[in-house]
């Protein structure tokens, strides 16, 4: 039931295009007959008291509140919100980065029998050590966000997260373009190594820019994890800034939080502004940087529809059958340590830069009031973008 059998051998190129294809319509889908609320900003009590008549309960382990603003600001109120509306009792629950909380947080709502259990993954190990023992007490699962490798879960939601990286080497060419810098030295910042998601968007930034680096416009210089972390991906970027003399020209930085230790080591030496630096998540920071014009671009993921289409999974398999479930796969994501497919659910990440920012604001996903806020009126109005 965990693995979908029968399907096409495909290259890995070929299911990525098929998967992005058919994961732009399923959550295109599902939030257009599912338009029941998630503005993206509700309140993260615990729920249960929503319009929906079903019973039942889910357990949900999100990973941490640093890493990205995300997991707390955006995920949790979209994903309480959609069980609140089912009437579906959500325990969600945070890590903080702690495997050994995260542990005993899925070891208590095993425990407390919730019929689904969906986990953001700190590492796969973690992950997968939960993921069993749901598997054992019949509890089926859904990775959010993260694929847990070896992990097995019932169900992946998540998005295209090597084009996720490819938009990223993209973003990075038009804006050296902008600069007239058909030759470049650039770096990578990249995620953390246990988050599956990081390579992924490490292979997708690879991808985008392989014809420049392979042409020799473009010079790889340095090459470096950040951890999803400030201070790390600022310290990482400083040492390669010195072993380079100064001589680098861009930065893929893999999320907005990385993002910004790196435009205030760039502040710091005057260089803001100068060296584009990419990001990932359209966050607040993210987002009044690339309005400074301190940050090149950003890749939006809107984790309403992500929240809202793991959260049907859930009330399917709640609510429902397996075979509910299994009606909102739209394909398969392979498991590279089993080689297993996992049934997915996978959508479309979009690059955000000034020109479509507000697209961000439409859809709810980020407040115009906080990103424009103080000094970021002004820019805001130049750029034409806001509430
Ligand atoms: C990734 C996730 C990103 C970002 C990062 C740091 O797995 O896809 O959106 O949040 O983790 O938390």
């Amino acid at each position: 039931m965990r693995q979908m059998t029968g399907r096409k051998a495909m290259t890995k190129g070929a299911r990525t295009a098929a998967l992005a294809a058919v994961g732009v319509l399923a959550f295109g889908t599902l939030a257009a007959c599912g338009d029941d609320g998630g503005s993206g900003s509700g309140s993260g009590g615990s729920g249960g008291g929503g319009g929906g008549e079903a019973s039942g309960k889910v357990g949900v382990i999100l990973p941490d509140a640093t890493t990205s603003p995300r997991w707390e600001t955006q995920d949790r109120p979209s994903l309480q919100a959609a069980f609140d509306e089912a009437g579906i009792e959500a325990d969600i629950q945070n890590a903080q980065g702690d495997v050994d909380q995260f542990g005993r947080i899925c070891d208590g709502m095993i425990n407390d029998q919730v019929n689904v259990i969906m986990i953001t993954n700190l590492d796969s190990d973690s992950g997968k050590a939960c993921l069993s023992k749901a598997a054992d007490a019949g509890i089926p699962s859904i990775d959010y966000d993260r694929l847990t490798l070896g992990g097995g879960a019932s169900y992946y939601v998540s998005f295209d997260n090597v084009r996720v990286g490819e938009l990223m080497g993209e973003g990075l060419i038009s804006c050296l373009d902008a600069e007239d810098k058909a030759q470049a030295n650039i770096v990578y910042i990249n995620g953390l190594a246990a988050d599956n998601n990081a390579s992924l968007f490490k292979q997708g930034y690879e991808q985008g820019l392989a014809d420049k680096i392979d042409s020799g416009d473009y010079t790889l210089v340095g090459d470096q994890a950040g951890d999803w972390d400030a201070t790390v991906a600022g310290n990482a970027f400083e040492q390669l800034l010195t072993a380079n003399q100064g001589k680098i020209d861009g930065v893929v930085s893999a999320n907005d939080t990385m993002a910004g230790g790196i435009i205030a080591r760039l502040r710091a030496q005057n260089l803001n502004g100068q060296i584009p630096v990419t990001g990932q998540d359209a966050s607040v920071e993210g987002l009044q940087n690339i309005l400074r014009g301190d940050q090149c671009m950003t890749v939006y993921k809107n984790t309403n529809l992500e929240a809202e289409t793991a959260a049907k999974v859930a009330i399917a398999l709640i609510t429902g059958s397996t075979d509910d479930a299994d009606a909102l796969v739209t394909g398969t994501v392979p498991d590279t340590e089993t080689g297993e497919d996992v049934q997915s659910i996978l959508a479309e990440p979009v690059s955000v830069t000034t020109e479509n920012m507000q697209q961000v604001f439409d859809d709810g996903s980020a407040d115009p009031a906080e990103v424009c806020s103080g000094d970021l009126a002004q820019l805001c109005e130049e750029a034409g973008v806001g509430g």
